[in-house]
Parts: structure tokens; C-alpha cells; sequence
């Protein structure tokens, strides 16, 4: 604005000058072109300063902060701790009948009750006159309760027991059953014939330790060689 004016003014003040000069020198000549317009001047000073305003609005401490706006449901929590146990129920119904179960092992019993033997004589020479007769070669003799060496059978297990025996002789022969020294039987052959055999058996009833062997008296014609054997059996009928 203000530059403004002081561009018309100057406009202005340049024509007058040329008119006054037109009048003191008339029509000497053609008026000449106006001047180009003068720079922009420089910015006015600061203006004063303005009135104080007017004081803001207070604030209510009565009222305190506004309420907000109510919020979101919060996450789930945790699973609550595990409660007591219940009361045991009622017994359920017996379930059925499993398989067979395997075969047992074999008992003791059926082990005790084990006593067998049978020996031969093994020779042809003739036993000894009132003596035992030794059988020596075995060929069944459990737990060696018949004593090879003795000639006699030891009663391992209490029981009925069968004594048996099977003679080849070639002269007369009388054998003895002895239980302990006790004659329980005599089976005799007094014929004399040559090649001939005899035999006897006998049920006896044992203790333990007890023995039973056969024996000789006066007649003992026995063989034992491999065409003619002389054989002693016995065995456990039943445990008592
Ligand atoms: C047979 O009897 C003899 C004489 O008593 C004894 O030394 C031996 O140990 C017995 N043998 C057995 C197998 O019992």
C-alpha cells in the first residue's frame, strides 16, 4: 500500500513538473515519454504491541477427570485347580474265566516218589555159602539206592516196594529175601537140572533206611554170564 503511493506520488509529481514546464515554454516541442516507475520501497517499522487477552476458562477440580467409556471384556483365565477325588464307586461283575495256564513243573513229590533198579549178577562163579548176593552190573538204579558195593537196597522213600527176581541156574538153588536181618521169604529149586531157571518176587513195605537185599544158604548153583543172567528188580509201588 504504502509503496503504492509512493509510486503514484511520484507519477504524479512528474506531470505537474511537466506541465509547469509546458506553460513557461510553450510549444517548444512534443512532450517526451514518462519515466520508468521507480523500485519498491523497503518494509514500514512494527506496529505496537497488542492489549493483554482475556484469562482462559478454569478447570473444575470439583468434578475431577470425565469417565471413560466402559472397556472390552478381558482373555479367559487360567483353569481353576483340580478338585477331590469321589467316592469309589460299586464293584464291577466278575469278568469270565481266563485260558488253561501252563503244565506245573514237576513236584517234589513226584520226584520222592521215584525208586527203581534193576541189576544183574554180571558172573558165572557161584555166590558165596549164607551170603549177599552181589549184583554188580546195573542197569537201572536210581539215586544208586541199590549199593553195588553191599548188595543191598537202602529205602529212600517210605512205601510199598515189589522185589523181584529172575535166577539162570545149573545146580540147586535157594535165594533169601532179607529185610534188614529178618527172612522174609525163600524160594527154593532143588532139582537137579542143569540149564533151568527160577524166579520170586515179593510186596514189601519199607521205612526209611531200611534194606532188602537176597541172600544165600547152602544151595547158591546161580549163573550170571550174558546167556544166562541172574537179574535183582525192585520199585516203589506207592509212596505211604
Ligand atoms: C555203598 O556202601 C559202601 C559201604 O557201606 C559205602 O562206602 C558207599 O558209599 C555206598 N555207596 C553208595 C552209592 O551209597
Amino acid at each position: 500500500m504504502l509503496h503504492h503511493f509512493l509510486v503514484r506520488g511520484a507519477l504524479l509529481l512528474s506531470a505537474i513538473k511537466l506541465l509547469v514546464a509546458m506553460e513557461t515554454c510553450p510549444a517548444t516541442g512534443m512532450p517526451g515519454m514518462p519515466g520508468i516507475p521507480g523500485l519498491p520501497g523497503r518494509d514500514g517499522r512494527d506496529g505496537e504491541k497488542g492489549q493483554k487477552g482475556d484469562p482462559g476458562q478454569m478447570r473444575n477440580g470439583d468434578i475431577g477427570f470425565e469417565k471413560g467409556s466402559k472397556g472390552e471384556p478381558g482373555l479367559t483365565g487360567y483353569p481353576g485347580k483340580r478338585g477331590g477325588s469321589g467316592e469309589s464307586g460299586e464293584p464291577g461283575i466278575p469278568g469270565p474265566a481266563g485260558p488253561p495256564g501252563e503244565p506245573g513243573e514237576a513236584g517234589t513229590v513226584g520226584v520222592q516218589q521215584k525208586a527203581a533198579f534193576s541189576v544183574a549178577r554180571g558172573t558165572n562163579e557161584y555166590p558165596d555159602k549164607g551170603s549177599i548176593i552181589r549184583f554188580t552190573s546195573v542197569i537201572t538204579n536210581i539215586n544208586n539206592d541199590y549199593n553195588t558195593t553191599t548188595g543191598r537196597f537202602r529205602c529212600r522213600i517210605p512205601g510199598m516196594y515189589y522185589f523181584v527176581f529172575h535166577a539162570s541156574l545149573n545146580e540147586r538153588l535157594c535165594v533169601l529175601l532179607k529185610l534188614d536181618n529178618t527172612l522174609l521169604t525163600s524160594f527154593c529149586d532143588h532139582r537137579r537140572i542143569r540149564k533151568q531157571v527160577t524166579s520170586g518176587g515179593l510186596a514189601v513195605h519199607l521205612e526209611k533206611d531200611q534194606e532188602v537185599w537176597l541172600e544165600t544158604k547152602d544151595y547158591r548153583g546161580m549163573m550170571g554170564a550174558q546167556s544166562a543172567y541172574s537179574i535183582f528188580s525192585g520199585f516203589l509201588l506207592h509212596h505211604r
